[in-house]
């Protein structure tokens, strides 16, 4: 028999990663956390709420490749939780140009910033640097490898179309051997129960490990080089740019390119939505722009509420 009544409240951290490094690290709450703290923030967001949450703070931001969406929306996201960031994309202006490694760069970032975002060339920078700063780091890409924050925006624009992403059926289009944004976002959609295919040339399936990790976890995937062969049963046609400046060889990449094209006449009709991170080039014609079809400026605008929520647990959590 209890003779106090004494109710302890046990206070459960519920998001307790410290880095985001890889969409690999996260569980299927640690997901659905950081959606509905990105819906909460929605308000936010679009300027109709205000939140000091993040006053005071500073984001580290080192972008060593090209970023329009994914540092915008970070600085966005800051800023609108009351916050600030300092940093650079592209390495012209700051010493990297002068020889200056990525750690001793990364060490100089700890020193002005209480988190740090980063977008490399080379596969692990992100965690690389992890080990050797005590900021929380968040990989905005890293090479060919993951891009985990993309990933999180995208679920949250599938949750937000379709009130779910159990049961749905997505098929990743494109380039899906150097494409870091379907690397990430096939682990992700394997932890929900979805049906996905994998659409690309042969030259860019998957990559081995990736298929091999899934099969391992039980998720059911389909393979081929022909889109309409499931365009027909798809919800979420998620479109993604062949990485030209991934490919070793020149020649190679003019052999594939323009390899898909979405327009309006192949999908008029379906039942589907389309997505894509950004930029495109040739793979979604203009003319889906103007129709139900196109959800990809929208994902772009979910980038800020999803890096919002990312932000305010990552640096708490500090
Ligand atoms: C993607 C990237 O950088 O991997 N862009 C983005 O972050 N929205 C996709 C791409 O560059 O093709």
């Amino acid at each position: 028999m209890i003779k106090n009544s004494i109710i302890t409240l046990r206070v459960v951290k519920i998001f307790n990663l410290k880095n985001v490094i890889s969409i690999k690290d996260f569980q299927k709450k640690d997901i659905e956390f950081i959606l509905n703290e990105a819906e909460n923030l929605e308000k936010v967001a679009k300027s109709e709420e205000k939140s000091e949450e993040l006053s005071g703070k500073i984001l580290g931001m080192m972008f060593f490749e090209p970023s329009t969406r994914t540092h915008l929306s970070f600085e966005s996201a800051m800023k609108r939780l009351g916050g600030s960031c300092v940093g650079f994309v592209g390495t012209e202006a700051s010493s990297v140009s002068k020889g200056e490694t990525l750690a001793d760069t990364s060490k100089m970032f700890e020193s002005y910033s209480d988190a740090l975002v980063i977008r490399h060339n080379l596969e692990g920078a992100a965690k690389f640097i992890s080990n050797i700063v005590d900021v929380p780091i968040i990989n905005a890409g890293d090479g060919a490898g993951q891009h985990p924050t993309q990933t999180l925006l995208d679920l949250y624009t599938i949750r937000r179309n379709f009130d779910k992403i159990k049961g749905l059926n997505v098929a990743l289009v494109g380039d899906l051997k150097y494409g870091r944004t379907v690397h990430s976002l096939a682990y992700a959609l394997g932890l929900f129960d979805v049906e996905m295919s994998f659409v690309s040339p042969n030259e860019l399936k998957m990559p081995k490990e990736t298929l091999h990790d899934l099969k391992k976890n039980n998720v059911k995937f389909y393979q081929t080089n022909n889109l309409k062969e499931v365009i027909d049963n798809v919800d979420v046609l998620y479109v993604t740019r062949i990485q030209k400046e991934r490919f070793p060889d020149e020649e190679e990449y003019s052999k594939i390119k323009g390899a898909y094209c979405i327009n309006k006449s192949l999908i008029n009709g379906k039942d589907l939505i389309v997505m894509h991170p950004l930029p495109r080039i040739d793979e979604i014609s203009t003319d889906v722009d103007n129709t139900k079809y196109n959800k990809y400026f929208e994902q772009a605008f979910y980038g800020v509420p999803v890096r919002m929520a990312i932000l305010k647990n990552i640096i708490k959590n500090k």
